[in-house]
């Protein structure tokens, strides 16, 4: 049995699923289901013993320390999070509450939990915290990527909040030995990604004939991974990786926001044209994101030289893979924008999900 934190998100449902489809292992999944947490990505492990869905805090110890005593688990993949740099610049609190006081609350139910199991049991035991290349800060146009070793430098509130996060990891394995592993991921794309971030929100923008917001000049660089090969990532770290270690992940992809805009519209000119003209007549330059990171890159050669793991998709083909996934499930889009998938949730699983 694996707890998997934030498992109706994005990245945390794409994991469930792939874990399920390629392991027998169970899951025991914690998510609040804000915003961003959606039952609707969970849809094929509906009646699924192997996934037992909880919806509740990471910041309610009472209720993860019930979870750690009824499950036993043998790790933790902690994704739970407040996610988005626009909201965090809008509203902090909420991600310090949950990104770094969630953290904390985790650590330390894991602690007594791993403290008190037996001699081969807390040998085995794992938490494994997914975090962000946004922690080291923002890179200038000939700067080498990010390495592990390079020093934090975070410039959002989102940024600070995974970077604080981060440290709690690193010192409750100094300190107190529980056994750590940290993964440091670059920009994901793909299936069930809320349509608040850029691929998706130009998706569904570009569709629906409206305006595709670009920030600033639309130069800054991010380095994109397809979700899947994230969640290899993980399954090999989680499984190989060497304790207190951190392991950057990404696609060495660096593209200019732009250009991800203009592959956007091509690959919807091709497959879904509109007969009002070309999708890019849509892109709109608006003000630029406060304190916006200039450049972000990953130097992903120490998970690939200690853990074989490389990208299996490159862009071309998990970007057709994506709009090929939001072209057959634009009800889904529909569904997250209109909050109708609280009702689906309501109606699938009643008042309290389980
Ligand atoms: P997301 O916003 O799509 O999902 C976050 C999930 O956490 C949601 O299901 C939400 O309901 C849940 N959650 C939020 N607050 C909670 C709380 N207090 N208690 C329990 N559950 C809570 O995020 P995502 O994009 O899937 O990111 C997942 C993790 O991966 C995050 O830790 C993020 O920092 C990290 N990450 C994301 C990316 C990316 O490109 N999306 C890249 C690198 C790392
Ligand atoms: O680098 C990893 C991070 O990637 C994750 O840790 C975060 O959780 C995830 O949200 C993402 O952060 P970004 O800020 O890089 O992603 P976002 O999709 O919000 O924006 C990508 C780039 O596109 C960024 O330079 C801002 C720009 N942008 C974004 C939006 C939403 C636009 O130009 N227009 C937009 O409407």
């Amino acid at each position: 049995m694996i707890l998997v934190t934030g498992g109706a998100g994005f990245i945390g449902a794409n994991f469930v699923l792939d874990w399920l489809r390629t392991n027998d292992e169970p899951v025991v999944n914690l998510d609040a289901l804000t915003y961003a947490g959606n039952l609707e990505n969970l849809a094929a492990l509906q009646g699924d013993r192997r996934h037992i869905f909880v919806q509740g805090d990471i910041c309610d110890r009472a209720l993860i320390d019930r979870l750690f005593a009824e499950h036993r688990p043998r790790a933790i993949v902690h994704f739970a999070a407040e996610s988005h740099v626009d909201r965090s610049i809008h509203g902090p609190a909420a991600f310090v509450r949950t990104n770094v006081e969630g953290t904390f609350t985790l650590l330390e139910a894991a602690r007594a939990y791993w403290s008190a199991l037996d001699g081969a049991e807390q040998a085995a035991f794992r938490f494994l915290h997914v975090s962000t290349d946004e922690v080291y800060g923002s890179l200038g146009p000939n700067d080498p990527p990010f390495a592990e070793t390079k020093a934090y430098e975070p410039n959002s509130p989102y940024s600070a909040s995974k970077a604080a996060s981060d440290h709690l990891v690193r010192a409750w394995h100094h300190t107190y030995g529980l056994p750590v592993l940290t993964t440091n991921c670059s920009n994901n794309y793909g299936p069930y990604q809320f349509p608040e971030k850029l691929i998706p929100l130009m998706i569904a923008n570009a569709l629906a004939g409206k305006a595709l917001p670009v920030y600033g000049d639309g130069r800054n660089v991010r380095d994109w991974l397809y979700v899947g090969d994230h969640c290899a990532a993980i399954r090999e770290v989680l499984a190989r990786g060497r304790l207190g270690e951190t392991y950057n992940v990404g696609g060495w992809n660096e593209k200019p926001n732009l250009e991800i805009v203009h592959t956007v519209c091509a690959l919807l000119d091709e497959l879904r044209p509109d007969p009002a003209g070309p999708h890019a007549r849509l892109i709109t330059y608006v003000a630029d994101r406060p304190g916006h990171d200039r450049r972000y890159a990953i130097d992903a050669h120490k998970i690939e030289r200690e853990l074989g793991w490389r990208p299996a998709e490159t862009f071309e083909t998990g970007i057709r893979k994506t709009i090929a996934w939001y072209l057959a499930n634009q009800d889904w889009v529909a569904d997250v924008q209109s909050g109708a998938y609280r009702e689906w949730v309501a109606r699938n699983y009643g008042d309290r999900p389980a």
